[in-house]
């Protein structure tokens, strides 16, 4: 690899230190710090942008990680819900059409100090990432019964069917904001993108009609959906938060995650899993119809334990085909044969749409620790010899195109220094 290891840990450094926020809420009534995505595009805090700064900074800053989990835990609720964007500078939140989505709901949501979405939640690896380095027991003490009463509320409050998988209520919680898995769901099949960003945004209107209450929204059924990546996550950090709780000896709550994981991925495999495609699917409605778009989603089971034939089919027919996602720059975000697939981000109002064909680290950051636990270490290290290559070629941009590398959306994106831990572990 052309780049050393200090020198690229000295740019991550730069480019975290450098989106870091510090200041006073008036909300929160106490000083603030955060590391924003990126000074420039996204000056909040966000909850699985943060959760991968984390990991990044275990490497080299543990009290600077903990502080991105500890700055989450600020902003919970007595329920256990952590919301996916804290504003903690709320009151300069401005509306404007070009992420109509998300700034409608900051203005007119009766609570502007968060947001009433989730993210993917990947909590529990974050805090696991750091206890690994430091082994600081008084921190997992501290963090891991807030942890615990997170997950139980998503258990108890996003699985309406109660099949051991959560539902998302909205594109923005799955992080893959106009994701073309969306589509057939909103309702736009693979129809022009300016119309398929339009209708997700809508969703945002019919939450808010009914002041997210979830009751209301799923009885309504117009965005219900069992995501696969959403769902994978979970899946993987329910697991990891079992391996937690050991740690402190909580047995009992150890056992029950562990059952809830094993529980949500055995529903994963019978409700999204197609055996003749060899592909997961989005799962969505009363009806859990199948949302039949090849996107980065279908690959993220594979961070967790499936049968051995089942990998060999999904990296076989998808991952390693070079007329779906290993392309120049792997891996896209949505498969070379799709309809829908874009190298390059469509602008609607000046802004991309986004997670529409682009290579993203963070989902780069997960393929490689998926092909790593299933011993395909030679693919996994060529998918992090590429990560490395987008970084040094186009810097810590937002995303890159799957072709030529060249980088797209915010510069200085903070979870792109995840390269750092895919080198370092
Ligand atoms: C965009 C991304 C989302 C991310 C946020 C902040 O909305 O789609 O995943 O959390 O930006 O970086």
């Amino acid at each position: 690899m052309k780049t050393a290891v200090p020198e690229i840990i000295e740019s991550a450094k730069k480019v975290l230190w450098g989106n870091l926020k510090t200041g006073y809420s008036d909300w929160a009534g106490t000083n603030y710090k955060y590391i924003c995505p990126a000074n420039e595009h996204y000056s909040h805090q966000w909850f699985w942008d943060s959760c991968f700064h984390a990991i990044t900074l275990a490497h080299f800053d543990t009290d600077l990680a903990k502080n991105e989990i500890e700055s989450l835990l600020f902003a919970q609720k007595k329920d256990g819900f952590i919301p996916h964007i804290i504003y903690w500078d709320g009151h300069k939140y401005t509306v404007s059409l070009s992420n109509l989505g998300q700034r409608l709901e900051s203005k007119l949501s009766l609570f502007p100090s968060n947001s009433q979405l989730i993210q993917p939640p990947l909590i529990a690896q974050a805090v696991e990432a750091i206890y690994k380095k430091d082994k600081d027991i008084g921190f997992l003490r501290r963090v891991v019964p807030k942890l615990k009463s997170y997950y139980l509320w998503l258990s108890e409050h996003r699985d309406p069917d109660q099949d051991g998988l959560i539902a998302i209520i909205a594109p923005y919680e799955s992080g893959l904001d106009q994701s073309p898995s969306y589509d057939p769901i909103l309702g736009v099949g693979n129809g022009p993108q300016l119309l398929s960003s339009l209708v997700g945004r809508t969703v945002t209107l019919r939450n808010l009609i009914r002041n997210y209450d979830l009751k209301k929204i799923f009885e309504a059924d117009y965005f219900n959906v069992e995501d696969v990546l959403v769902n994978s996550i979970y899946i993987k950090n329910l697991k990891v938060l079992s391996g937690l709780l050991h740690e402190i000896d909580h047995e009992e709550a150890a056992r029950h995650f562990h059952y809830l994981s094993e529980k949500g991925k055995e529903a994963l495999i019978k409700k999204c899993y197609d055996p003749k495609e060899a592909f997961f699917f989005d799962v969505y409605g009363d009806a859990d119809k199948k949302a039949r778009v090849k996107t980065i989603k279908g690959l993220m089971p594979l961070i967790l334990d499936l049968p051995k034939r089942m990998v060999a089919d999904i990296t076989k027919r998808h991952l390693f085909n070079k007329q779906e996602f290993d392309l120049p720059y792997p891996v896209p975000t949505v498969s070379a044969s799709e309809e829908s697939f874009s190298p390059t981000p469509t602008k609607i109002a000046n802004e991309p749409l986004i997670w529409r064909g682009p290579t993203w680290i963070n989902t780069n950051w997960y393929m490689v620790n998926a092909l790593r636990h299933h011993g395909y270490n030679k693919q996994a290290q060529l998918i992090t010899e590429k990560s490395l290559e987008l970084v040094n070629k186009s810097g810590f941009r937002e995303f890159f195109n799957p072709f030529s590398g060249e980088g797209y959306g915010a510069h200085n994106f903070s979870w792109s220094t995840l390269v750092v831990d895919m080198i370092l572990s």
